[in-house]
């Protein structure tokens, strides 16, 4: 009988490739918290398959841990990225890694269409004024923001989520321009990110975590961004400077921005709180009921499959 460690609760049906299945389900702790690196070590040595959050830091040590347990077979991250695991570390201890691909990409770019509209139309100012008692009445001076159809919408990163953003901006009557570290072979791609950031009204990230886009928009490229513009990051947080996209909002040299991710989650840069016109949304983007079933069901689907010797289409290897 395969232990599996499954480490936060998951939607209601996610758990439904196991059932059925003569394996035992260890986790999540009653009160829902992140295990810590030592807990996840302890039951790493004890399991044949995890099931994780991108709350979990699986790191060498963990999948030490699992190797040196000599049962650790598969570990399958609930979400599409996956910086949260060292999969080279997993690929060298013949640790299967994977992730769940495809079935979040129109809720996440749903998300990322409510960040460019509400973000551009100051839809969290206004609001907050209204809640606050601060809104006394009709003002044809308030709450002036950029209009979304006619603007020029910059994409970066050009993966399904990308593609799907792009979708909507059409409908929207943006004219659409996007970047990615390959020609895409698609019509608006521009090789240049600057170029990309200089020339866009909206710019909306889709590029996965992990070292290679750490600080990607940083303090030089958000200066190259036109002073009226907005930005939105449904991707990663570590894309973006954080403190240089503070600055900026706070010197009134980008017009606003809006974000489901954050450097540091759950800590939130506190003068990105404090920032004018900027939109805080807690990494919602794929967390509509279904998209979160069917990316629990992809994830325990991937260890029952692993487990019983098979290989799921889901499966991560390192860059
Ligand atoms: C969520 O952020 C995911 O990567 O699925």
């Amino acid at each position: 009988m395969a232990r599996i460690l499954v480490t936060r609760r998951l939607p209601d049906g996610g758990l439904g490739p196991l059932a059925g299945q003569d394996h035992e389900i260890v986790g999540p702790k009653d009160d829902d918290t992140p295990y810590s690196t030592d807990e996840l070590c302890s039951h790493a040595a004890r399991c044949d398959g995890i099931v994780s959050l991108l709350t979990d830091r699986i790191d060498a040590a963990v999948l030490d841990a699992g190797a040196g347990g000599g049962r650790l077979r598969v570990v399958a991250n609930v979400a599409v990225g996956y910086d949260n695991i060292d999969v080279r570390a997993a690929h060298e201890r013949g640790i299967v890694v994977c992730n769940t691909p495809g079935v979040l990409d129109d809720t996440t770019a749903d998300t990322a269409f409510l960040l460019i509209l509400a973000a551009a139309r100051l839809a969290s100012t206004a609001e907050a004024d209204l809640r606050d008692g601060h809104w006394h009445g009709w003002g044809v001076t308030q709450y002036l923001g950029h209009d979304v159809h006619g603007a020029t919408l910059g994409i970066v990163g050009y993966g399904r989520i990308g593609r799907a953003v792009a979708a909507r901006a059409e409908g929207f009557g943006m004219r659409v321009v996007h970047h990615a570290r390959r020609p895409t072979g698609a019509a608006g791609f521009v090789a240049d990110l600057d170029e990309v950031l200089s020339m866009s009204d909206i710019v909306s990230l889709h590029t996965p975590g992990g070292a290679e886009t750490h600080h990607l928009v940083d303090a030089r490229r958000l200066a190259l961004m036109k002073p009226t513009a907005v930005l939105v990051n449904t991707a990663r947080g570590t894309v973006v400077d954080e403190v240089a996209l503070a600055d900026a909002l706070h010197g009134g040299r980008l017009f606003a921005a809006g974000l489901d991710v954050y450097e540091r989650e759950p800590v939130i840069e506190p003068r990105l709180l404090s920032a004018p016109r900027t939109v805080l949304l807690p990494h919602i983007g794929s967390a509509s009921q279904a998209t979160r079933t069917r990316m629990a069901t992809m994830a325990t689907g991937a260890v029952v499959a692993v487990l019983a010797g098979e290989t799921p289409a889901n499966v991560v290897t390192p860059a």
